[in-house]
């Protein structure tokens, strides 16, 4: 039993940043991602699988100087504080916040940056990857249905 414990412990810490894909598909549905500004389930995680490959850990700089966050990729320039640049925090948070595997800063945040005039558009990897693609495969086989394409 303790060795069990033990077991998963370590598992969820070795695994804890890297969402399983359908996991994280029921976790963006359960937290209304599903046609939020019309933007489908299936469409955010291919936007989120080329952005970070569903890891709530991933950053990278940017040869602006300024860092995308987190699962979503979320641009430090524009939307949170990492200290360093300093343009604007549209969502109001310090940009390590992005990085928790408690995704709910980084899902309020990428709600209030697809609100933006150019939605979801803001993403490179979806506009390179995901925009005029089928995008149901990344949905595929996790028994949710994406309300809209
Ligand atoms: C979503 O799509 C509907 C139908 O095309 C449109 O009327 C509505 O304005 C759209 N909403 C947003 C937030 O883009
Ligand atoms: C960013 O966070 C730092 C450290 O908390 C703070 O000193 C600074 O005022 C913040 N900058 C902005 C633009 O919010």
């Amino acid at each position: 039993m303790k060795v069990l414990l033990v077991l998963l412990v370590l598992l969820v810490l070795v695994d804890g940043r890297v969402f399983e894909r359908c996991q994280w598909a029921r976790t963006m549905k359960s937290s209304g991602m599903d046609g939020y500004r019309n933007v489908s389930l299936a469409n955010w995680m291919c936007l989120t699988y080329w952005e970070s490959r569903y890891d709530t850990l991933a950053v990278n700089h940017n040869r602006d100087k300024s860092t995308d966050f987190g699962i979503f990729q979320i641009n430090s320039r524009w939307w949170c504080n990492d200290t360093r640049i300093r343009t604007a925090n549209g969502c109001r948070i310090m940009c390590e916040q992005l990085l928790s595997d408690d995704v709910g800063v980084a899902i309020g945040c990428a709600k209030r940056v697809v609100r933006d005039p150019q939605g979801i558009a803001a993403w490179v990897g979806w506009r390179t990857h995901c925009k005029n693609q089928d995008v149901s495969k990344y949905l595929q086989g996790c028994g949710l249905d994406s309300s809209l394409l």
